[in-house]
């Protein structure tokens, strides 16, 4: 039950509430990653994380700007991330195969990707029509880095995920 409720009476008030939330989003991801990165083998997927960590780290500091409020209170917990990680925390430790543990943060990943890559469309659409254009353009570049950390994830997943089902094996000289 919600004792504290903010009254969302316009569009713009909604757009400051889903920003707030992304920017818990993303600070979510920016404490996870480390994590993935230790536990992930395969060395494209290390450097892929790697360098997605430090993308997310601009995302957190593109919300502060749009925001103009830098302090950790304006951020609203995002649940939704909460539940990802938690869940994939929940799983990671159970898994010996390193291929297979590969293939599981490669596909909490992705979840995480799409996710935001559907909150920055909208928030970018939201933006454009209250006239915010310099807001847009700045999700715009975050929205096409999600994309593109996901694309990437694909291409890996296309490697790492024969040797997790272990086809990859077979093939390897
Ligand atoms: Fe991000
Ligand atoms: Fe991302």
């Amino acid at each position: 039950m919600r004792f504290f409720s903010e009254n969302i009476e316009s569009l713009r008030e909604l757009y400051v509430n889903q920003l707030r939330t992304m920017l818990s989003a993303e600070r979510q991801i920016t404490d996870a990653l480390p994590e993935m990165i230790d536990k992930a083998t395969d060395e494209q997927l290390r450097q892929a994380f790697q360098s997605h960590l430090q993308e997310t780290e601009v995302h957190v500091q593109r919300l502060e700007q749009i925001l103009s409020q830098p302090s950790k209170s304006d951020a609203i917990k995002c649940k939704a991330l909460d539940t990802m990680i938690d869940e994939t925390e929940s799983v990671v430790g159970d898994v010996e195969d390193d291929s297979v543990r590969d293939a599981l943060l490669i596909a909490a990943a992705q979840r995480v990707e799409h996710f935001e890559m559907a909150s920055y469309g909208t928030l970018r659409n939201w933006a454009q029509i209250l006239g915010e254009s310099g807001h847009a353009q700045i999700l715009e570049q975050t929205l096409n880095e999600e994309k593109h950390a996901d694309q990437l994830l694909t291409q890996i997943s296309d490697k790492v995920n024969p040797y997790a089902s272990g086809t990859g094996r077979a093939t390897a000289a």
